[in-house]
């Protein structure tokens, strides 16, 4: 078995995958049990909110969202933990880093910098936290404090949040950032100038989970965040933006449900990879599955540690305009793998193409002449019977 283990912002873990902060972390068992199916690190529910913000309505939190009959994501409307930190601190921390040291204590930012580092301080004196993640990502802002995702958004914010915990605590503080947001870049390098050690991108997309068509009313009825494989491409193309412009470690968070997703946002820069819904969906033991996959994968492909493979991705990710001035592509079909040349039926990427260029009649005929380079027909076809290639 390949080595998996990872040094990330000075912490040794035996794996890249943390459990994230969320629902999988409520208590100290379930975070324990998160360690023994396997995660690297654990991430128990975001600590310590102010009372006031310390409720959640417990009115159903959570819509899955399907398309057709498939999962694609889920929208849920929770917001802390209810648990106070006393009682964190008294009850569940010891059950929680039972038979290892690799709690992340995920913490959130309260509208006054000092209060979140001086609830920061208090967590690190119990000796059982190896780092700290500040939330300022919650995207169900409670009333006017300007939290969660809103003081996300304030590179100024982050700033002081960062640099006020760090002048309090000695372990490495990260922060864990809004995907709501149009451009990430500004908000990490500020964090990252305010000294953090780490960033986590990113939280859940602020959304809305729909309409119930019989009642007409919401699924749920205040906004709340989107999370799951819908997400991946929202949160990927945040962490390769990021990643090409800071120096500071990622952990990379949103959508994985396997190991080739671990992989993925490894080759676009991330150093850990977080999991939240697959794991509500599919149990704890859902680790030791995707870490069984990335072992194969590491043997596989002669690795001997994943660090060969991070940010192989992000020299490849240009802007556009330089993607237009390359050579164009054409389609070509392999009569061999095409179902509608060999035995008529499939049309599926006649319905797909806008210019002109697939037509049947009744067998598959290209214009590659009207060929305008999409790739929408090679995505579409079920037998990989067509392909881009340079246009002669
Ligand atoms: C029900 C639920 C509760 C969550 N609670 C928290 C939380 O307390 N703190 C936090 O930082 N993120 C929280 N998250 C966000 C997750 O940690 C994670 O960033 C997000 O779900 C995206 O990852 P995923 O696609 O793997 O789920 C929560 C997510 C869900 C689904
Ligand atoms: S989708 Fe593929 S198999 Fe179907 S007609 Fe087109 S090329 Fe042939
Ligand atoms: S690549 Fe696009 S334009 Fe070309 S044939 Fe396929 S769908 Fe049509």
């Amino acid at each position: 078995m390949g080595n998996l283990e990872i040094d990330f912002a000075g912490v040794k873990f035996r794996n890249p995958l943390i459990l994230a902060s969320a629902t999988t972390g409520w208590d100290g068992e379930r975070s324990n049990h998160a360690w023994r199916a396997g995660a690297g690190g654990v991430i128990p529910k975001s600590f310590a909110p102010p009372s006031k913000w310390g409720q959640h309505p417990r009115t159903g939190r959570m819509k899955l969202i399907n398309v057709n009959k498939t999962r694609i994501g889920m929208v849920n409307i929770e917001l802390y933990t209810t648990i106070t930190l006393e009682d964190w601190l008294d009850r569940e921390l010891d059950k929680a880093c039972e038979g290892h040291s690799s709690i992340i204590a995920s913490v959130v930012a309260h509208p006054d910098p000092e209060d979140t580092a001086q609830k920061a301080k208090i967590i690190e004196d119990t000796g059982k936290v190896v780092m700290f993640e500040i939330n300022v990502s919650c995207p169900m802002p409670a009333g006017d404090d300007k939290v969660g995702f809103q003081m996300g958004n304030d590179p100024e914010t982050c700033y002081r949040q960062i640099q006020a915990v760090k002048r309090r605590v000695s372990l490495p503080v990260g922060i864990k950032l809004t995907p709501t947001t149009h451009n990430m870049v500004p908000i990490a390098q500020s964090c990252e100038r305010a000294g953090a050690d780490f960033l986590t991108i990113a939280n859940s997309v602020r959304s809305f989970a729909g309409v119930d068509i019989v009642t007409g009313m919401p699924r749920l009825c205040a906004y709340g965040g989107y999370t799951g494989p819908a997400i991946k491409p929202i949160t990927q193309r945040h962490v390769s933006e990021v990643a090409k412009a800071v120096d500071i470690p990622i952990s990379a968070v949103g959508g994985v449900s396997n190991w080739e997703d671990v992989v993925e946002y490894m080759m676009i820069g991330a150093t850990t990879i977080q999991i939240c819904t697959s794991i509500m969906w599919h149990g704890y033991d859902h680790f030791g599955k995707i870490l069984d996959g990335l072992s194969s994968y590491m043997v596989r492909e002669n690795l001997d540690s994943l660090e060969s493979i991070k940010g192989k991705a992000l020299p490849h990710i240009v802007p556009i305009e330089e993607l237009a001035k390359k050579a164009p592509l054409m389609v070509q079909v392999d009569g061999q793998r095409c179902i509608n040349l060999k035995k008529g039926g499939c049309k599926l990427c006649g319905k797909s193409c806008f210019y002109g260029a697939i037509e049947f009649d009744p067998r598959l005929t290209l214009y590659q002449e009207n060929c305008d380079g999409c790739g929408l027909c090679v995505e579409m076809c079920p037998t990989d019977a067509l392909q881009l290639i340079p246009v002669s």
